[in-house]
């Protein structure tokens, strides 16, 4: 299979891990006879640096010509601490969604048995956990209008749909949920948001297309909560942008580490495959961030871009099989790990490639 794909580091770890990314999807394409060719592309602060611009047209337009697009993080502390700066890495990944028209992020959750003990919830609550969010990605108060007003003393962002937004991401969410336990959670607050009674009502409507899948509505309050309480009542779950943004960080914790999950980014063209986790800047540049979120990344990408299933499963068991070994980064190892077993960005790296 010939594939062009566009790599993008990013900020902080993002330049650490999708290292370890890409040279896994070279790794798979020598073993399978592929033939996939790479480019490279600025965004976020390091795009800044260099341009002035978070997402320079450069980019954008590599972004296009690519078939999938592998992309680390964005972010820097600078921005963190300064409130009123105007141009912000994020606004790179913002408007990459938007220009791409990536209005569905699908994010994983599921747990390598290995890392059972990794998480603060217990053992038996969590094995066997098995949940895939589709978070809207394009829309709600990420998009919103939003101003100061009142001489600076007053600010709003406005959560907004349109019909046509939900209606596809929920079919989306129905046709997974139909390749799965056939079970959906639809996450809103329509006891108190307008846009969340449209979010709920358009649900209804999309729901009368897939008679078998059983629907659920659960409101974001509630869904946090179950979540932490019985995450495997949780298969297939449906929401919008900002109540994705935090239910699944708190679903992150279920796999013991943010730097274990990874997510895809799709729509209209070219798909985006990134770890869910941020540009770590406390810990970028010591070698030291867990790659596995930007490997199993390139998995996602194998499996839903190209469509190479046999490829991304050797990548997820290759993993596994690191685990198994008792190989561990710093934020999945525990009281119980040997020091020589705590591994660096770049040996853990070379542990997942030896076994693909
Ligand atoms: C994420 C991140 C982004 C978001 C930030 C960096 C803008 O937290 O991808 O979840 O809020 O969408
Ligand atoms: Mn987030």
């Amino acid at each position: 299979m010939k594939k062009h794909i566009l790599v993008v580091p990013g900020d902080g770890i993002g330049q650490e891990v999708t290292v370890v990314g890409k040279a896994v999807l070279e790794k798979i394409a020598a073993k399978f006879g592929h033939d996939f060719t790479y480019d490279e592309a600025l965004m976020g602060h390091v795009a800044i640096e260099a341009t002035g611009d978070p997402l320079p047209a450069e980019s954008l337009e590599k972004m296009r010509a690519s078939d999938a697009i592998l992309f680390g993080a964005v972010g820097h502390a600078k921005y963190d601490n300064d409130p009123t700066a105007k141009v912000r890495p994020e606004q790179g990944l913002l408007k990459m969604r938007k220009e791409l028209g990536l209005f569905a992020n699908l994010r994983p959750i599921k747990l390598f048995d290995e890392l059972l003990g990794a998480s603060s919830i217990k053992p038996e609550i969590l094995k066997g956990v098995d949940i895939l969010f589709f978070r809207e990605l394009t829309g709600d108060v990420y998009f919103g209008k939003r101003e100061r007003i009142d001489n600076g003393n007053t600010a709003y962002d406005t959560m907004i749909y349109s019909k046509y937004e939900v209606e596809r991401i929920a079919r989306k969410a129905f046709d997974a949920a139909m390749t799965r336990g056939k079970k959906l959670m639809s996450v809103d607050k329509a006891n108190v948001l307008e846009s969340s009674r449209l979010w709920r009502e358009v649900v209804l409507e999309v729901a009368k297309d897939y008679p078998e899948v059983e629907l659920e509505h659960q409101f974001i309050d509630a869904a946090a909560m179950l979540l932490i309480k019985d995450p495997k009542r949780f298969d297939v779950v449906v929401t919008g942008n900002i109540f994705g943004d935090i239910l699944t960080d708190e679903a992150s914790q279920i796999a013991g580490s943010m730097g274990m999950l990874a997510s895809a980014s799709v729509g209209e063209s070219t798909g985006v495959y990134e770890p869910i986790h941020g540009s770590g800047h406390d810990i970028a540049g010591k070698g030291v961030a867990n790659p596995m979120a930007s490997v199993l990344s390139a998995a996602l990408l194998l499996d839903i871009s190209f469509g190479l299933k046999e490829e991304s499963e050797a990548v997820i068991s290759a993993i596994d099989s690191v685990l198994k070994a008792g190989y561990r980064t710093r934020d999945i190892a525990d009281a119980t790990t040997p020091a020589n077993m705590i591994l660096g960005t770049d040996a853990i790296g070379k542990e997942i490639l030896d076994r693909i």
